[in-house]
């Protein structure tokens, strides 16, 4: 994964944790600007972004209520971003 190191120029919240950044940076990036880089727990405990395009399905996040691959998405100022660490995420991205 490529660090994203610009100017900060914009605010999303991550699981209500203020991130700022830059709108060339994807919610992957703002993802792993947090303490919670985990999306989701699966059985063997918790799970996060894998593959870095789109294929692993391990990225899935509620961006402003609708579930989307964080790693396929830029970030907007003003941005909700959800992981299922916060509430859930169950449904398939499609
Ligand atoms: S990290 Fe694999 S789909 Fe986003």
């Amino acid at each position: 994964m490529s660090e994203c190191k610009p100017t900060p120029a914009i605010a999303v919240r991550v699981n209500n944790e203020k991130v700022l950044l830059t709108e060339t940076c994807t919610v992957l990036n703002a993802l792993s600007k947090t303490s919670q880089f985990a999306t989701r727990i699966g059985i063997r405990g918790r799970r996060g972004p894998c593959c870095g395009m789109g294929v692993c399905q391990e990225c899935r996040v509620r961006i402003n209520g609708k579930l989307a691959l964080a790693c396929l998405s830029f970030c907007r100022d003003g941005m909700e971003i959800v992981t299922e660490m916060q509430g859930p995420v169950d449904e398939r991205c499609g």
